[in-house]
């Protein structure tokens, strides 16, 4: 198989907000996740710091909070001030205790030195609500809820620059549900509100691949978006944990820009492309586990709602199958980084997210290292590749249906100065590949080293007690056009090149 970058043929440069995550008031994701206070892992503010260098070493750009369905019930208000009500959340029907709210994201988000990102309430929330909140953030003392925050001790505004109207208000499952008619006008009238606090904001609202909700919401609401939200999880296990196996996970490879598509056209055909963008803000190839509560019968005792939700904590769920598919997942973003702007893994932090708290310590799971290595590895300016040759295999769905997929997943970058770095994702379960890289345009570089995610086999993982997956670096190698760089089976590689 052959690779042929050139180093003028540009798709565009990656805004690195595609490398952002998401958090939820769910399970441990806040509460023993981010937010630990008297373990002897956290700091004076009750943050595990453990867990804030390992988002600093991914080097995190943005976090998506507080949901997810838990906003769609959420009173802000509730979680800032002295008075902290514990109340019941009807999204997950478990008691929220209101100790990690507003103030304590913000600076959570300034210890890892990256971008809040608030989701508002447009379930049983108004306009007035939401605009109330964005007073609360980013006025400098005007109006009741600045005067609030600087009581609460913030004295400084905390400027939040991304809020997104809504999370999911499609879905039968959401509280506070909508009709696309219901959610155009909502939208426009809360962004009209929220920007006539903040014109500055950017907003984006929830949407999906449905043309009618699309329409609906952008010829209503489009001129004061910048961003459209979709979110997907092609493993969903909401109601059963039947994970997809290896092979059965690389047919969802198939799959990855299927909205972005949609989306896209919708975009160009309303001459909202270049204005608005793609907000993946959920994502993740596994859904999380939350059964009988997306349901209409809802679960009457704990063991049939609560209790599975501990089963997203098996770290021997998450193999070289997560990486895989994220490291495509992520190259399909970079391939569309004229529309897609930004891109929340979800959650980061336990359920099905990269990183795993426990007591003493983390459990680093297979995605975390895909993420280290595309943040701090690949270019800005990613590039056009055109493969030849191309190598592909027959898989088997979960369905039981085989379908085709490429072996190998490519996305070449550089930097300004035509310093190449590409990500080769090899799917093959068994075989190694040896990828051919043949540069146009600039300096042929003299050396390359690569640097790969590898397991020992594809349902490799990491646990308390176990390491089964990790980078591994390889030496200075001499590279030659017709020396072909050998890519290990279900790896996840970065070759950074050098003239
Ligand atoms: O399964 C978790 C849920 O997935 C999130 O709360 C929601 O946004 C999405 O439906």
């Amino acid at each position: 198989m052959k690779v042929i970058v050139d180093f003028d043929r540009i798709h565009g440069k990656r805004d690195p907000m595609i490398y952002g995550h998401f958090i939820e008031h769910f399970h441990r994701q806040v509460y023993e996740g981010i937010f630990d206070p008297g373990n002897k892992l956290s700091d004076k503010d009750g943050f595990r710091t453990d867990v804030i260098e390992a988002l600093k070493k991914i080097k995190t750009p943005i976090l998506r909070w507080p949901g997810g369905c838990f906003v769609s019930s959420y009173d802000w208000k509730n979680g800032v001030g002295k008075n902290r009500p514990a109340v019941f959340d009807k999204a997950w029907r478990v008691e929220e205790p209101n100790t990690f709210g507003t103030d304590e994201f913000i600076a959570f988000c300034k210890k890892v030195g990256c971008e809040p990102y608030i989701c508002t309430n447009a379930g049983t929330g108004t306009a007035e609500e939401m605009s109330d909140w964005v007073e609360y953030c980013n006025l400098i003392d005007q109006g009741i809820h600045a005067k609030h925050r600087i009581e609460n001790g913030n004295t400084e505004p905390f400027d939040v620059a991304y809020w997104s109207i809504g999370n999911e208000n499609y879905g039968s499952w959401e509280i506070g549900a909508k009709s696309a008619l219901e959610w155009g006008r909502l939208v426009n009238e809360s962004a009209k509100m929220m920007l006539r606090v903040d014109p500055n904001l950017e907003l984006s609202a929830a949407a999906l691949n449905d043309l009618d909700w699309n329409i609906e919401l952008l010829k209503q609401s489009g001129e004061r978006l910048k961003w459209i939200s979709i979110h997907e999880y092609w493993d969903k296990l909401a109601q059963e944990n039947d994970l997809a196996d290896y092979e059965q996970t690389m047919v969802f490879t198939n799959y990855l820009d299927d909205q972005v598509q949609i989306v896209r056209g919708l975009l160009q055909a309303m001459k909202l492309d270049g204005k608005i963008r793609i907000s993946y803000d959920e994502w993740n190839l596994r859904g999380w586990h939350h059964p009988n509560v997306h349901t209409v019968e809802q679960g009457k005792n704990p063991e049939s709602y609560l209790a599975p939700r501990d089963l997203n904590d098996d770290n021997s769920q998450y193999t070289m199958a997560d990486a895989v598919f994220s490291a495509c997942f992520l190259n399909m973003c970079l391939k569309n980084c004229d529309i897609i702007g930004m891109a929340n893994f979800a959650p980061v932090v336990n359920t099905r997210g990269c990183i795993f708290t426990h007591k003493d310590g983390l459990v680093l799971r297979s995605t975390y290292f895909v993420f280290e290595l595309f943040a701090n590895q690949l270019e800005e300016i990613v590039l056009d590749a055109l493969i030849k040759n191309e190598l592909q295999m027959d898989v088997i769905s979960k369905k039981g249906k085989t379908e085709t997929v490429s072996t190998i997943d490519v996305v070449a970058t550089r930097d300004e100065n035509n310093n190449a770095s590409l990500a080769i994702v090899n799917k093959d379960p068994q075989k190694s590949h040896s990828v051919e890289v043949v540069f146009r345009g600039g300096t042929i570089p003299r050396q390359y080293q690569l640097f790969s995610v590898i397991g020992d086999s594809p349902d490799a993982y990491n646990d308390v007690d176990h390491t089964g997956v990790g980078i591994k670096e390889s030496s200075l190698e001499q590279y030659s056009e017709a020396k072909g760089i050998t890519v290990p089976p279900h790896s996840v590689n970065i070759i950074k090149f050098y003239k």
